[in-house]
């Protein structure tokens, strides 16, 4: 997926928005919102800092699996 911005999501390991999308889609089914975000973690290492961009990984990754993000 392109996007037209992409903002960097977590400052601390400077992942951005197209960052989280291609490690989301590295597979084909997407489990709980939780285990998606771990997996994006380890793929990217986002919010493994301060930490303080959990709330809006969680948030991107789920509006992600719902088709709402594009
Ligand atoms: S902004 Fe993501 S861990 Fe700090």
């Amino acid at each position: 997926m392109e996007y037209k911005e992409n903002p960097i999501i977590c400052n601390c390991m400077q992942v951005s928005l197209s960052d989280i999308d291609n490690a989301l889609h590295q597979h084909e089914k997407f489990s709980s919102v939780e285990e998606e975000f771990k997996r994006v973690q380890e793929a990217t290492h986002c919010s493994t800092g301060c930490g303080g961009c959990h709330d809006k990984v969680m948030d991107i990754i789920s509006q992600m699996m719902n088709g709402m993000l594009h």
